[in-house]
């Protein structure tokens, strides 16, 4: 309500807003989270909440009037279509040189992920964060991510027998032949929920393709784990469809948020005002980027300091697609949730993830979205005359990502004697280098704020997500976001209340 006075405010409801709300909640603390997308718990005109991956309508994306497919053609046809403009879930965020995409809603990434529960490997954590005690994060805190995540690993006799995987089992094999190092990869969907629909005795999800723009069964989404944790203390209230615009000090201490109510069509209709004691800034990394760019520029917030912004990176994502002959078919029903991937970071600077292309036919084809490792990293600003804020990342600033994807599927082609197909991301064109799941950074730990997330230049502001990692996690990163968050927040607790 417009006037309250709230112990502890958090923007934004993916995985590091999850974790402050629980963790706050279980200290005693109580909790009011704000999310501008929908919550996600009524079905639509056709009984469902979700809409499927292959055929997206109003539900699917965040403000468009067409799709933005991240596959965007399909043997030689654009494959994007219109839709009514709707809060949907995808946001396909466009900047100068890159698309963006997250999750919108009561979850954030959660509801639109492939749900790839992957732990880095330990030897590569201090690239990662190199002011973390990696002794504490793979002792306590990945454990604790993993826990309360609901990670689970797919029946791997059940795996090589099912039509489902048949993609992954190509994958593997052809993987294998060239040399290099294939492995499983653990997931948050729930493998006995996926056995039992490839059996026919529960509705589909994941066997039906459903991913992108939710999974109506199986996945277990923040809204089934630490969200259900945290509404069942009684002290977290989440206000869906209310946009955070602005946070500055409060004249009599705590925080003044300005929180837009929005319609389904995006317009505000109602600004309410809200002190706060503390604020915690999850809003994902570009969310959270963009809210401290602007405060800092536009006097809200001026004592940040000059890293807000900085150090954003792409997790190095490329996809790209190979053509099989035909005796490697991939199966015409592939199941959504991707569980393996070939591992060739300690020699090539690439973890490439065997995905799912679920068309619901036989395309004979290999997908692949490879995390690699690059140096590129970007900036956010304000700019005045447009009122919004800018990124400067540029498309070129791909091809180390590119160079190192091709060092694992040139050499597979070559074996196999395939090519890369060229008709996915447009016409004749191999790669998919125009976007990323992954945002990183934007406000680094230990630069933007201190070793544990509290933002420089004021005392009670916090960031909890994505924002704080520069840029890189070597693998999939919820699961790093995730453990980030408990180490923080245990800090937080135990010294902040
Ligand atoms: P996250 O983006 O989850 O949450 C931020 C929330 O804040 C959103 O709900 C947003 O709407 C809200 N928000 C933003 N601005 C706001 C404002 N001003 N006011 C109020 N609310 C605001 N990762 C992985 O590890 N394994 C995987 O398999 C995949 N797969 C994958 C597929 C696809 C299609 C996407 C888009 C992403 C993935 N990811 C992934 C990435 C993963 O989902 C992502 O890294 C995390 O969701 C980021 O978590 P955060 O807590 O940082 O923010």
């Amino acid at each position: 309500e417009s006037g309250a006075h709230v112990p502890a405010l958090v923007i934004g409801t993916g995985y590091g807003g999850s974790v402050a709300a629980l963790r706050l909640a279980q200290a005693g603390v109580d909790v009011q989270m704000v999310e501008m997308g929908m919550a996600w718990d009524t079905p639509g005109t056709d009984g469902k909440i979700f809409a499927n991956t292959t055929s997206p309508d109003y539900r699917s994306y965040w403000l468009r009037t067409r799709t933005k497919q991240p596959i965007s053609n399909f043997l030689g046809f654009p494959i994007d279509k219109d839709v009514p403009r709707y809060t949907g879930i995808l946001d396909a965020e466009q900047f100068s040189g890159i698309i963006v995409y997250q999750g919108r809603g009561v979850g954030g990434g959660s509801l639109v992920n492939g749900g790839m529960a992957v732990t880095p490997k330990r030897e590569n954590f201090p690239g990662i964060l190199p002011t973390v005690n990696p002794d504490e994060m793979y002792g306590t805190y990945y454990p604790r991510a993993n826990a309360g995540l609901g990670v689970n690993f797919v029946d791997q006799a059940w795996w090589e027998t099912v039509d489902c995987y048949q993609f992954a089992r190509v994958g593997r094999k052809q993987a294998q032949r060239s040399g290099f190092p294939f492995v499983f990869v653990p997931n948050v969907y729930d493998m006995d929920y996926m056995k039992q629909e490839s059996a026919g005795t529960v509705p589909k999800s994941a066997v039906a393709g459903e991913l992108l723009y939710g999974n109506n069964y199986g996945k277990k989404s923040l809204q089934k784990t630490y969200l259900a944790q945290a509404k069942a203390t009684g002290r977290v209230t989440i206000s869906a469809m209310h946009k955070v615009t602005s946070v500055a000090p409060a004249p009599g201490g705590g925080f003044t948020v300005l929180i837009d109510q929005i319609t389904t069509n995006g317009d505000p209709i109602t600004t309410k005002s809200v002190t706060a004691d503390k604020v915690f800034f999850a809003a994902g990394s570009v969310g959270t980027s963009k809210l401290l760019t602007k405060l800092k520029a536009t006097g809200a917030l001026p004592n940040l300091n000059g890293e807000v912004g900085k150090g954003w990176g792409d997790n190095g994502n490329v996809m790209c697609g190979r053509a099989n002959h035909i005796w490697d078919p991939t199966g015409s029903v592939q199941a959504s949730i991707p569980t393996a991937g070939i591992d060739n970071w300690t020699n090539g600077g690439v973890f490439a993830e065997v995905a799912p292309l679920p068309t619901g036919i036989e395309t004979w084809a290999s997908f692949y979205l490879s995390i690699t490792k690059t140096p590129n990293r970007g900036q956010f600003s304000w700019n005045a005359s447009t009122g919004q804020v800018d990124l400067n990342w540029q498309t070129a600033w791909k091809q180390p990502s590119i160079d190192a994807a091709k060092t694992i599927f040139d050499k597979i082609n070559a074996k196999e004697g395939t090519i890369y197909r060229t008709d996915l991301f447009g016409v004749y064109k191999v790669w998919g280098d125009h976007l990323t799941y992954h945002p990183l950074g934007g406000a680094i730990l230990d630069r933007a704020t201190d070793n544990y997330g509290r933002l420089q230049g004021y005392s009670g502001l916090y960031v909890i997500d994505g924002s704080l990692i520069p840029g890189s996690t070597t693998v999939n990163p919820f699961v790093t976001i995730t453990a980030l968050a408990e180490r923080n927040i245990e800090n937080i607790v135990a010294r902040d209340l």
